[in-house]
């Protein structure tokens, strides 16, 4: 006999069974549309594919999945850890090398010294004739070309200038030196929660890695080859164009002659040139000219005056204006508004690039960047992390059309966000708010291209979610956000597009001799 609970029970389960059999559809079509619904709404989600396109997204994702899978066995997953070293595990990623592969379109937030790895600077350009080195008390170095003998002063707390060449020759282990000088010019350890404590403490080393650089770039010699050797290293990662933040610092020459800002343009404009001529499937370059946001009011002024002269001499290569450096520091947007007001009260087009939101301490005058970018009219918000914690700025970002320059690796290795499984953009992508990838300095953090920076947004910031049409939509965002004219758009979107074609055709059949 069974007691009367139980039959209770078996009572209620049965009409619980009944309940489901006879009312089944509401929930589920609720579900199923609720669904689609989101799925409309992430980056990607209305492009239509086309079959083979479809086949090809499918297995993407299915690698994906493996690659996840695997991740959670070993309890690896790199974009939950630091990238330095997470990198040599994306080398060893499938997913990884199809998104090398892709046509990825235009990148457009980069570095004028951070575009090509220091491999070129350490092994090419520290070898060239009359490079002198000095060692500074911080355990860095300086470096200068020069014939004759570099003039004093010296820089800040440095020791004599010594040729590099005389200094190698009595050195007992080359290749460790060049290793060293290597390290100067990144910010790649072992162990980078010990040797970076802090965001200041990270921004200092990193400010510091584009004055050793500088020695050596603004060298003419050495900003030409550097600019043609980054394009490639670019084009070598599928990259068909880009737009450079670039301070303009004086370029000089082995004697001592310096080079003004319209030189460094027109020679950014020529370089381009000649690598378009033996490269006729890139599109180009263009030039942001950005000033140091710790200058003062009158300084900022300045610059935008010199700005305005630029793009008026190079309406084709100066895209406008941004302001660099580590935001927490203070001089927000709207410190410097008597400044940056000055073209809207002259009545010149001067458009504007800025970086806003590169920090994680809401509520902060630099906080509100976001909102103050907006304000002056910005045409896309570089990094834009704090975005998601201003409602009203990312509507009216939203409403006009302006994308957040998303920079993953960048946000992680300079401490914002550690995992970027929760990197803020995950949020914007989910409502497919406008948004490109892009790399900000790509050597500096061991990285190279862009590939690397798509890796961790179709892995982790996209989520599982994420596939070719995500992609896809990414490529095409970056032509449509830059600042290129529509006729040169329109043929980026030409080149881009037969690229990708071919890019879907090659995947596919790499993938079908492989089952
Ligand atoms: C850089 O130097 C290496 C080693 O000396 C050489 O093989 C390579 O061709 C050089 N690359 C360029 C772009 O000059
Ligand atoms: C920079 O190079 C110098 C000279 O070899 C070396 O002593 C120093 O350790 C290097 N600095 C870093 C941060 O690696
Ligand atoms: C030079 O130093 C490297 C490590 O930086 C080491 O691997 C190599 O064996 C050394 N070579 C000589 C000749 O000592
Ligand atoms: C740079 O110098 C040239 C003359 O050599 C001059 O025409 C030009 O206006 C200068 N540009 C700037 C930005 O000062
Ligand atoms: C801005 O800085 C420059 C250079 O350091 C200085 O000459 C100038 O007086 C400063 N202007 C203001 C308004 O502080
Ligand atoms: C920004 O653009 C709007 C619309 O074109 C205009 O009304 C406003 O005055 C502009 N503001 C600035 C600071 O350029
Ligand atoms: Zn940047």
């Amino acid at each position: 006999m069974k007691p009367p609970l139980a039959q209770g029970m078996r009572f209620v389960y049965l009409l619980l069974n009944l309940a489901s059999l006879c009312f089944p559809i509401p929930l589920w079509k609720d579900r199923d549309s609720l669904m689609q619904e989101e799925k409309a709404h992430q980056t990607g989600g209305n492009l239509v594919l086309s079959r083979q396109e479809q086949q090809l997204s499918t297995k993407l994702v299915n690698l994906k999945k493996q690659e996840v899978a695997t991740a959670i066995a070993t309890g690896q997953f790199p974009p939950s850890m630091h990238f330095f070293r997470a990198k040599g595990l994306i080398e060893q990623s499938t997913v990884f090398s199809i998104l090398k592969r892709m046509p990825k379109g235009a990148v457009l937030h980069l570095h004028d010294y951070a575009i090509l790895s220091v491999d070129w600077l350490v092994y090419n350009a520290t070898y060239l004739p009359n490079c002198y080195i000095c060692f500074t008390r911080m355990g860095t170095v300086r470096f200068r070309f020069s014939k004759p003998h570099p003039p004093h002063p010296l820089p800040a707390q440095c020791s004599q200038w010594v040729l590099l060449e005389t200094y190698r020759k009595q050195l007992h282990n080359m290749t460790e030196f060049d290793s060293s000088l290597l390290r100067n010019l990144t910010l790649v350890t072992d162990a980078p929660e010990l040797t970076y404590p802090s965001q200041t403490l990270i921004w200092k080393r990193f400010e510091e890695v584009f004055l050793i650089a500088s020695g050596l770039i603004c060298y003419a010699p050495v900003f030409k080859a550097y600019f043609y050797q980054g394009l490639l290293e670019l084009y070598e990662d599928n990259v068909q164009y880009v737009e450079i933040r670039a301070i303009l610092p004086p370029v000089y020459e082995l004697d001592g002659t310096l080079h003004n800002k319209s030189w460094s343009v027109a020679t950014y404009r020529d370089v381009t040139k000649q690598f378009v001529k033996e490269h006729p499937d890139f599109i180009g370059a263009k030039i942001i000219f950005t000033a140091h946001r710790m200058l003062n009011v009158s300084q900022i002024e300045e610059a935008i005056v010199t700005a305005m002269a630029l793009r008026h001499h190079f309406p084709d290569t100066l895209a406008g204006f941004d302001l660099v450096g580590d935001e927490d520091e203070g001089h927000s947007l709207w410190d410097l508004k008597d400044a940056l007001t000055l073209p809207y009260s002259l009545g010149v087009n001067l458009p504007y690039f800025f970086h806003a939101g590169e920090t994680d301490w809401q509520g902060t005058s630099v906080d509100n960047n976001v909102l103050d970018a907006l304000l002056l009219n910005t045409s896309r918000i570089g990094h834009g992390l704090a975005l998601i914690k201003h409602p009203v700025a990312k509507s009216l970002s939203l409403k006009r059309d302006i994308p957040v320059e998303v920079c993953p690796i960048s946000n992680q290795v300079l401490l914002l966000v550690a995992d970027l499984r929760s990197h803020p953009a995950a949020d914007l992508m989910a409502e497919g708010h406008p948004i490109v990838i892009s790399p900000d300095d790509p050597p500096i953090f061991g990285a190279k291209g862009v590939s690397y920076d798509f890796y961790e947004v179709f892995m982790a910031i996209g989520g599982m979610n994420a596939d070719l049409r995500t992609l896809k939509q990414l490529a095409l965002n970056s032509i449509k956000y830059s600042a290129m004219l529509p006729d040169e758009k329109a043929k980026a979107k030409e080149v881009w597009q037969k690229k990708w074609d071919q890019f879907v055709v090659d995947l596919s059949d790499s993938f079908s001799r492989e089952l």
